[in-house]
């Protein structure tokens, strides 16, 4: 069923900058709420490879202090220190969204980690469609791997996802240039076949007296999933979308 005011949203939707947002903050209800929406997103294997730390003003004021000592040790300069600063020290909510890699003979890492970026991308829209303001960071902290272990606490193979800052809205930005769909999509705007499929063929080329070869119909058979039980879905998913 058409979902209009869903489309809309999506057709229109856009991050508010950080540095733009304020208080009130969504309040710990709220925030489960955003959260419940945002973990529900695809995720090869039901792994759950991601978690969040949800980042209060206090936890982000702690951030902050710690930038310094990363930014000398990775020779950051002095205004890349100074921004990343800025994300955590003017901030009054963020969340962290971690990607947690889990084991899987049947799931590549890859998939995990564009399924932490889906979380990502849901929990900004969920915060948005909320009518929050949000915007999705990273900043060179979150690559450094000593600056997560020590000031996130984050397990040996965790990586920080993105961190989702939300908060009141104070001035929505200029909408920002949007990728030319036709030039980033392999046939949308193709022109059409050099070879039509499905002109009439020329019989005045055709001998009569040879017989034709039979038509060969190169159609796949579909793929069906072995046992339901290996099925992530359960057991009505004998036909695997995945
Ligand atoms: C993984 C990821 C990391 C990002 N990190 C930053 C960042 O550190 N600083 C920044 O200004 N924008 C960053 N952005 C860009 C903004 O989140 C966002 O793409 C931009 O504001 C436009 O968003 P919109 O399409 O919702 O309007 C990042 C985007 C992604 C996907």
């Amino acid at each position: 069923m058409k979902n209009a005011s869903a489309l809309d949203f999506l057709a229109t939707r856009r991050s508010r900058p950080a540095k733009t947002l304020s208080q009130p903050v969504p309040n710990r209800e709220q925030l489960r709420d955003l959260l419940t929406i945002a973990a529900r997103t695809p995720d090869h294997g039901k792994l759950e490879p991601w978690r969040f730390i949800v980042l209060d003003r206090a936890r982000l004021k702690e951030l902050h202090t710690t930038i310094d000592e990363a930014g000398k040790r990775l020779n950051e300069d002095a205004e890349r220190i100074e921004k990343m600063k800025n994300q955590f020290g003017n901030a009054d909510l963020a969340v962290a969204v971690i990607f947690v890699p889990k084991p899987s003979h049947k799931v590549p890492e890859i998939e995990q980690i564009y399924s932490a970026g889906a979380v990502c991308l849901a929990l900004l829209n969920a915060a948005l469609a909320s009518g929050w303001g949000a915007n999705w960071l990273s900043g060179w902290a979150s690559h450094d791997r000593e600056w997560c272990e020590t000031a996130l606490s984050l397990g040996p193979r965790e990586r920080v996802a993105g961190f989702i800052h939300i908060g009141t809205e104070t001035s929505a930005p200029p909408e920002r240039p949007r990728p030319d769909v036709d030039a980033i999509t392999e046939d949308l705007a193709a022109p059409a076949p050099a070879f039509d499929v499905f002109a009439a063929p020329d019989i005045s080329t055709i001998d009569l007296a040879v017989p034709l070869p039979a038509p060969v119909l190169n159609v796949p058979a579909p793929v069906l999933d072995g046992p339901a039980s290996e099925s992530d879905d359960g057991p009505i998913a004998a036909l695997s979308l995945d």
